[in-house]
Parts: C-alpha cells; sequence; structure tokens
C-alpha cells in the first residue's frame, strides 16, 4: 500500500495534532498546579507534558521517514478538544480522553496500519495505547482524590515524603507544613505506582 494514499498517513497526522494538544494542554494544568500550590501535581503534569510531546515526536518522524523527507505541509480537520475546564475536573476529563486512546483510538489505528503493510507503525501505536493506559489511571487516580480533597488524606497510615527535604511521617494524613523544611503539603511526593498497585489488589 502506498503510504500516501493510506488511512494510516491520515491517523498518523492525527495522532500527531492529539498528543501536541494533550501535551500543550497537560503544561497549563501543570501551571495551573503550582499556581494552586500543589507541587506534587504540577510535576507529575510536566511529566505526563513531556510523555505526549514524546508520543508526537514519534508520529512525527514516521510521517517524515514514510514521505521519504519530502512532506511540505498536510491540511487536516481534527478535533480540538476545549473542555478542560477548573483543574479539579480537567483531571477526570483528560483521564476519559486518555482512556478512549488507550481502548479504542490507538489500539484501532495499530490494526489498520498492520492491514495496510505498516508493522513498525503499527507497533508505536501500540505501545503509545498502553503508555496511554497508565495515563488513564494516573489522571483518573489523581482526579478523584483532588476533587474529594482527599489527595493528602488515606484510610490507612502511609509514609508521606517531603521532595524538599526527604523528611519521611507515617500518617494517615499529610503535614500541612513539613515540619523539617516548612514547605507547603503540595511538595509531599504520592507514590503512584504503589497507591495504584493497591487500589487493583482491591478491586480483584
Ligand atoms: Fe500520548
Ligand atoms: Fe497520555
Amino acid at each position: 500500500m502506498n503510504f500516501n494514499e493510506s488511512t494510516t498517513k491520515t491517523n498518523l497526522v492525527r495522532s500527531f495534532a492529539a498528543e501536541c494538544q494533550a501535551g500543550a494542554r497537560y503544561q497549563f494544568m501543570s501551571k495551573k498546579a503550582l499556581a494552586d500550590q500543589q507541587k506534587f501535581l504540577s510535576d507529575t503534569m510536566k511529566t505526563l507534558a513531556k510523555n505526549e510531546m514524546a508520543h508526537a515526536k514519534v508520529f512525527y518522524d514516521h510521517i517524515i521517514e514514510m514521505s521519504g523527507g519530502n512532506v511540505k505541509n498536510i491540511s487536516f480537520e481534527a478535533g480540538y478538544p476545549f473542555e478542560v475546564s477548573e483543574l479539579r475536573n480537567s483531571l477526570l476529563e483528560e483521564s476519559k480522553i486518555e482512556e478512549a486512546e488507550a481502548t479504542n483510538i490507538y489500539p484501532s489505528f495499530a490494526r489498520i496500519a498492520k492491514d495496510e503493510g505498516f508493522d513498525e507503525i503499527a507497533r508505536s501505536f501500540q505501545l503509545v495505547a498502553n503508555v496511554e493506559a497508565t495515563h488513564h489511571k494516573i489522571l483518573q487516580y489523581l482526579g478523584t482524590i483532588y476533587k474529594s480533597n482527599k489527595m493528602y488524606k488515606r484510610n490507612q497510615p502511609t509514609e508521606w515524603k517531603c521532595s524538599n527535604c526527604g523528611n519521611v511521617k507515617l500518617d494517615k494524613e499529610g503535614w500541612k507544613e513539613c515540619p523539617l523544611c516548612t514547605m507547603t503539603q503540595g511538595y509531599i511526593i504520592i507514590d503512584l505506582e504503589k497507591e495504584l498497585r493497591n487500589l487493583e489488589m482491591v478491586k480483584d
């Protein structure tokens, strides 16, 4: 199949646009979180933004490579989601977009790429889908605890660690102000990997 006439080419352009937008929105959210004294949340959004830009680069490079380096401009109509509002809602809104990408959009783009004979591109779509599945879980979790004011409240004693000075305390609730360096609560690290794993175990 000729790449220029393939659906895969269109899907790559769509995906590139979507990843750039997600990368931009997450950077906006990172800034907003910092303004709201949520340093950990801000850092997490910055990491996710970096991931999205890396995905954009993968798709971008596929387009350049498959077009033999002589693609000038591709005109294209796409959806531009603007439903992102307050931080407390936008985390959950973004988690839904991630879920759609992870379970539906990218797996279907991977299938189409495979059918059209572009195995390497199919692989990229599937690998990105796997990352978006993790992004979905992270955003859903953070969105839920942030919205219910439980960012730093747990039912069980939890190890809280200050990202600034490393101070650690086992408690159900994180300190308002670090007893060692006085940094605000938002500096406390949430062990996302561990907490998400625990959640999965509760579900099983
Ligand atoms: Fe992405
Ligand atoms: Fe993502």
